[in-house]
């Protein structure tokens, strides 16, 4: 996902541009926006954590594009790619570190496994979407 700090900033097109070089398929695309409540339910995971009010109102204050990626090692290598989710601590060349603005607004969401890669592309996408 690319999220609303990079939406607002203008970084869409170099950020795919930059997850296509390295050699991701594009297997569904789009651009929509989150409600608070979808948001939520997206980052559910983290609901008790003290950042969840701040991160779901953040990721419903703008559109995003969600994407569905392949690779070989395409969760591993994505979160390679994206750098630490603090910005500060991404590595150089990283899309969080050329394109974030802070922990919280980080430019891109990644999946952490397969089986939530799963769960997040049915999130957004129908079997229809995904060829
Ligand atoms: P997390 O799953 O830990 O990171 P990642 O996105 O790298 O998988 O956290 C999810 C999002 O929550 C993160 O991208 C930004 C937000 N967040 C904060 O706002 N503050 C924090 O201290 C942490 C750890 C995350």
């Amino acid at each position: 996902m690319i999220k609303p700090d990079a939406m607002r900033n203008g970084h869409a097109g170099a950020i795919l541009d930059q997850i296509i070089k390295a050699g991701f398929r594009v297997v569904a695309l789009k651009q929509t926006k989150l409600t608070l409540e979808k948001a939520g339910e997206f980052y559910a995971v983290h609901k008790e954590r003290p950042f969840y009010g701040e991160l779901t109102q953040f990721m419903s204050s703008g559109v995003i594009i969600a994407a569905i990626l392949e690779k070989e090692n395409a969760v591993a290598d994505f979160r390679t790619l994206i750098g630490a989710t603090n910005p500060a601590q991404a590595e150089e060349g990283t899309i969080r570190k050329k394109f974030a603005t802070s922990v919280g607004e980080n430019a891109v969401h990644g999946s952490d496994s397969d089986e939530n890669a799963q769960i997040e592309g049915s999130f957004f996408f129908s079997g229809l979407e995904q060829f």
